[in-house]
């Protein structure tokens, strides 16, 4: 048993109270290799932003999860020698589907785990959180959970059967469940597909897609039945117009990708919301700048040659989040 707490990491629960009552967002960031991880730290020990690392189960089939927890570890000593003296790092583990792999990271020094039985019949999803919930608080870890079906890419659905999150349910979900944290559908999705071109209008100078807006009168009556009850936000990339731009110049094939207008996450960021998930964006800015070095400078074999661009491009988009988006910055100094 090894406990967060001894690899300076910190759970959940103080940074949502200060971001619900400061009107801002944490960044969750996910991560499966090193480049991505230095990125992610170097842009909150600049910024001094607390920040969430997220581990999916994806990333522990390729990472290995003691390497990924290591490296964890490895980032808060990394934040303080870049000048951040009381680093506010939270390793999670995002869309845990079993007990089993919440109780396995909480004994491995997580500090926060979700449950995501949102695809189980309601009563079931409240069972399985509650036993994930009983466990971790034992140790501190703070839990979060899902209520409602995000549609996307990595839940094998169609954006047809997303339903959002029903707003009577939530009170009882919460009570019941015991979560720290709650993962809402208001119609954002996982990956860089989020609706179809179907969903969307086209702007008729640009050509691109302008997709649906989010549910706010669902989260807001969500807000109204949980004050100041923390809730999350998945699905939360932007798909930034640019790297799709260079990845299709540069040998890419990413047609009409779509993602969450920013201006609506900063609305987001401003209510309930606490946490933001953010993972496609960075896979985009990784392809995006490794595409580039490739095609220009096709004699490159030096792996530090592509993927440092990628890490400083990456780095990038993480501090434009932070700072223009979610509004963190200056959160944990
Ligand atoms: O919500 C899913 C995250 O983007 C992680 O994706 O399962 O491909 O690692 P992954
Ligand atoms: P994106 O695919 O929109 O980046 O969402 C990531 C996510 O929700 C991770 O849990
Ligand atoms: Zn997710």
């Amino acid at each position: 048993m090894v406990s967060y707490k001894d690899l300076g990491l910190v759970n959940t629960r103080e940074m949502f109270a200060k971001a619900v009552a400061g009107g801002y967002a944490i960044p969750a960031f996910n991560f499966n290799n090193m480049e991505q991880l230095q990125a992610i730290i170097q842009a909150a020990a600049e910024t001094k932003s607390p920040v969430i690392l997220q581990v999916s189960s994806g990333a522990r089939k390729y990472a290995n999860q003691t390497l990924l927890r290591y490296m964890a570890e490895g980032a808060v000593e990394y934040a303080k020698e870049l000048g951040w003296e009381h680093p506010q790092i939270c390793l999670h583990l995002d869309h845990g589907n079993s007990f089993e792999l919440c109780k396995s990271c909480v004994d491995m020094g997580f500090s926060s785990v979700m449950i995501d039985a949102s695809s189980l019949p309601y009563e079931e999803n409240i069972a399985l959180t509650k036993q994930v919930v009983d466990y971790a608080h034992k140790y501190d870890v703070t839990v979060e959970a899902e209520l409602g079906v995000l549609a996307g890419v990595e839940d094998e659905v169609s954006a047809e059967e997303s339903h959002y999150t029903r707003p009577e349910e939530v009170i009882d979900f919460a009570t019941r469940s015991g979560c720290d944290s709650l993962a809402i559908s208001i119609g954002t999705s996982h990956g860089a597909y989020k609706f179809k071109p179907e969903q969307c209008k086209r702007d008729p100078e640009t050509g691109r897609l302008v997709p649906p807006p989010l549910a706010f009168d669902v989260l807001h009556e969500i807000e109204k039945k949980l004050p100041g009850f923390p809730i999350v936000l998945h699905g939360s990339s932007s798909v930034p117009q640019e790297y799709v731009d260079i990845i299709n110049a540069h040998g890419g094939k990413l047609p009409d990708a779509v993602g969450i207008p920013e201006e609506q996450l900063r609305e987001a960021s401003k209510s309930a919301v606490c946490k933001i998930n953010i993972d496609s964006d960075s896979r985009l800015a990784m392809t995006a700048a490794i595409r580039l070095v490739f095609d220009e400078k096709p004699g490159e074999f030096d792996p530090r040659k592509y993927l440092g661009p990628a890490r400083d491009e990456m780095k990038k988009l993480y501090m434009h989040k932070i700072i223009n988006v979610l509004g963190s910055n200056g959160k944990a100094e």
